[in-house]
């Protein structure tokens, strides 16, 4: 058997290359691209958008990265399909058919395909018959309780020739939150030979390994909780190896911190990347003794050497104090549904 995998889940507006990176350099074996609009792309002058630039960016240390598509029209997602397969820069083509946004779903798309799995398969067969790139599906178990399509089109992505599946154990009436449907993971991971990857729910380490052994899957995709902790991956390899994890004192949140606007100004104008990292300032500062005060300053600025400054002179001030631990009094409870 091979080893698992443990990859970034994407998420739209968070997983630009800049934070793949990041989570790659964490020890990530695999991402995703956040979702591209087939029909946008599929339209798109050969000159494209700089919006569509910035989400089709790679770093140099970023492997097995596969570009998402998400669409319900079987000629515009393999007409985005030879595009991205022509800018030879992905491994692999993802299809989305998970995301449960109201606006997506309204016009056909993510989610509302497990409603349609004639036209879901169309869409699969189109993309698979357009790119010489590996291709990939990511879904949901189904619609609701009452329409659970993901096993026949887990099928029909293997007939298809797929090279794996990531599968979210949560229906699309569900959206982000509630029970994670390990068991019915396992009982489509056991129907098929192709690698289907868990995702779902995932809030530490050690969860991610127990949902791995509960679900047989080949690996498990990670989302929120690797957007407060991109150091999970390198936790979920200590804990493999037996052991424990490590504490992740001030020096190493804010060196992230600030590598991590660095690299977002190389494919964001500094002005949006800077303000930007307000959110994930906020996710991996509290805990630290005055992070509050820092989050709140971080409002008035939109430079990255203003921001870098601000950073640095924080940290300063934590190891003059010798305060550089983080105090779970100080840590707000972050749950998942509050990404
Ligand atoms: C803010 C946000 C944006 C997301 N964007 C995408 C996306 O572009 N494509 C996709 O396939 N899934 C997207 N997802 C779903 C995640 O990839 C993942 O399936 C989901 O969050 C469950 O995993 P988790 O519990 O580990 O977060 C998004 C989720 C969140 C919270």
């Amino acid at each position: 058997m091979n080893d698992p995998l443990f990859l970034l889940a994407p998420m739209d507006g968070m997983t630009r290359a800049s934070f793949r990176s990041i989570c790659f350099d964490y020890g990530a074996d695999g991402a995703t691209t956040e979702m591209i609009q087939s029909l946008a792309l599929g339209r798109a002058k050969k000159r494209m958008s700089p919006t569509f630039m910035e989400v089709l960016v790679r770093f140099e240390n970023e492997k097995n990265l596969a570009a998402q598509l998400i669409g319900s029209v079987p000629e515009m997602m393999a007409e985005s399909a030879r595009r991205l397969t022509a800018m030879g820069r992905f491994d692999a083509i993802d299809i989305n058919m998970g995301c449960p946004a109201r606006k997506v779903v309204g016009s056909g798309n993510g989610s509302a395909l497990l409603l349609d799995p004639d036209r879901a398969v169309r869409v699969m067969a189109a993309v698979k018959a357009a790119t010489s790139l590996p291709v990939r599906l990511k879904l949901r178990l189904g619609w609701d309780g009452e329409h659970i399509t993901a096993p026949g089109l887990v099928r029909e992505a293997e007939n298809l020739g797929f090279e794996s599946v990531t599968l979210h154990g949560r229906t699309r009436e569900q959206r982000y939150g509630g029970r994670v449907d390990a068991e019915a993971i396992r009982a489509i991971v056991r129907s098929v030979k192709l690698p289907v990857y868990a995702n779902g729910g995932v809030t530490c380490a050690g969860d991610a390994l127990t949902f791995l052994r509960e679900t047989g899957a080949a690996g498990v995709a990670i989302g929120r909780a690797a957007l407060k902790q991109p150091w999970i991956f390198d936790d979920i390899a200590r804990l493999r190896g037996g052991e424990a994890v490590k504490p992740r004192l001030a020096q190493e949140r804010i060196s992230l911190l600030i590598r991590l606007a660095a690299l977002a100004c190389r494919h964001r104008p500094e002005r949006v990347a800077v303000c930007e990292m307000r959110k994930f300032c906020g996710w991996l500062l509290p805990g630290l003794t005055g992070a509050e005060g820092v989050v709140k300053r971080l409002n008035g600025i939109d430079a990255l050497s203003a921001y870098t400054a601000l950073l640095e002179d924080y940290l300063n001030e934590l190891v003059r104090s010798n305060d550089v631990g983080v105090h779970p009094e100080l840590t707000p409870d972050c749950t998942l549904d509050t990404v």
